[in-house]
């Protein structure tokens, strides 16, 4: 089975969240969303490494979570995270080992299913790159500057993207290299691999998995975690 890695970003300020602690170490019934997260990927086969990215004030805590949740056979690393969510990748990406699969995973959603994650991997271990997602439920637009429309894509070929993203470890390198060359920026990390030229997969999610970015979210978490989830 291919030999994996795992990389968390958790670097984020959180300032849509509106706390001063950061969103993945805020607690939710008892438990750190960083720490539910981390949970969630620890039965998956052949993984080896965590990597988790934080704050430079976060990063013991990083490590006191993963210290509790990793069994002895994975080496857990906390690294300090960068201005934008792709420069705290690239900053955990320079520690990976020498693994098959790099998978990225947002520290805020704690609710992504083994079983989702595993089908993602068998994609990437397939095309070199898979993402979760789901098809979008809005009609989405595209707006210039002043919020005028200039498209309305066709619904049906429109998806949300969500993490993980799973990526054989060689293409995620190249990618990250050649967007620091062309200091390109994206929201995501397969977006980097799309610029290659490269197929990504998209494996089709859940809503569960929704990234806990507002206060409404940790109520809908809160309400997740009580009826849904046990
Ligand atoms: O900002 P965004 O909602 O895209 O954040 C997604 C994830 O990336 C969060 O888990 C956040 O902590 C992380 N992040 C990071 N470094 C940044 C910005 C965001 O690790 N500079």
């Amino acid at each position: 089975m291919a030999t994996k890695a795992l990389i968390i970003p958790a670097a984020g300020s959180g300032s849509r969240m509106r706390k001063e602690v950061p969103k993945p170490f805020l607690t939710l019934r008892g438990q750190t969303i960083l720490e539910r997260t981390l949970s969630v990927f620890m039965p998956l086969g052949s993984l080896r490494q965590v990597i988790v990215a934080t704050s430079g004030e976060f990063a013991a805590g990083a490590r006191d979570i993963m210290e509790a949740v990793l069994p002895d056979d994975v080496a857990g690393e906390a690294v300090i995270g960068g201005a934008e969510r792709q420069h705290s990748i690239r900053n955990a990406l320079e520690r990976t080992a020498d693994v098959d699969l790099v998978l990225v995973h947002d520290a805020v959603r704690p609710f992504v299913k083994l079983a989702h994650v595993e089908a993602c991997c068998r994609a990437a271990s397939e095309t070199g790159a898979a993402l979760l997602g789901i098809p979008a439920k809005d009609t989405m637009k595209r707006v210039d500057d002043r919020h005028i429309v200039r498209e309305t894509p066709r619904r049906s070929s429109m998806w949300q993207a969500q993490t993980p993203q799973v990526f054989r470890k060689s293409l995620l390198v190249k990618a990250y290299e050649r967007a620091a060359q062309d200091r390109f920026t994206g929201t995501d990390d397969a977006s980097l691999v799309e610029r290659l030229g490269e197929a990504v997969k998209v494996v089709e999610g859940d809503r569960m998995n929704m990234k806990l970015t507002y206060p409404l979210d940790l109520q809908m978490a809160e309400l997740i975690i009580d009826n849904i989830q046990n």
